[in-house]
């Protein structure tokens, strides 16, 4: 049976900051002019282009699928900010997942397979965790590689529909590494009040 508070404490000031940021930059893929003219023609670029898409598209996948399930774990722990803040996240990912999708209709290409990627589904198939702190200290990797694959991307500018997306990418990635950075502090400061709580009930003890 799920236990709810019947008012939230909303008093973590920076995870509901993030939280508005999040609701108020939402964007959709229908924003983008997917009938520019694409720069991009000959067979092999758009082959080395599927590949290279290929983990981006598998991470933000997965990413969708992790963040989706940690929302309920959240409500449990009573955690509404960071909560109220995946649920954004999770939009976030869903639209990137859109994003690339589409972008291989562009190229006309598809993902490798699994059998020609194997380490990078493996990879991805780890990222996942229902304990919130162990989950974010796994996706900090691919969601740093997420920002160097879409910064790289976007000054290369190979196609203006891809640059476009790597640049709204940025964004919504941005957030997603303040959140990891806020929450993870804030636990190891719980962490350090349970430790010292304990050391003063000690020496209390023993005095
Ligand atoms: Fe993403
Ligand atoms: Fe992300």
């Amino acid at each position: 049976m799920n236990i709810y508070k019947v008012l939230p404490d909303l008093s973590n000031e920076r995870q509901m900051r993030l939280w508005q940021q999040g609701i108020r930059k939402q964007w959709s893929a229908d924003d983008i002019d997917w009938n520019a003219p694409r720069r991009i023609g000959g067979e092999k670029i758009r082959d080395q282009l599927g590949r290279i898409l290929t983990p981006v598209l598998t991470g933000e996948q997965s990413v969708l699928y992790s963040v989706s399930g940690l929302i309920p774990v959240l409500e449990h722990l009573s955690k509404v900010p960071a909560q109220f803040y995946l649920t954004t996240w999770a939009v976030d990912e869903a639209r990137h997942t859109e994003l690339f999708a589409r972008y291989f209709g562009r190229i006309d290409r598809e993902p490798l397979s699994i059998r020609k990627f194997p380490a990078g589904f493996l990879f991805q198939s780890r990222i996942i965790s229902k304990d919130p702190s162990e989950w974010l200290t796994g996706v900090l990797a691919s969601e740093s590689m997420a920002q160097v694959v879409s910064h790289q991307l976007r000054d290369l500018d190979l196609d203006p529909v891809l640059s476009e997306i790597c640049a709204g990418i940025i964004e919504d990635e941005s957030r997603h590494l303040g959140f990891n950075h806020i929450y993870i502090e804030d636990q190891f400061k719980e962490l350090y009040a349970e430790d010292a709580e304990k050391a003063d009930q000690k020496a209390l003890e023993s005095g």
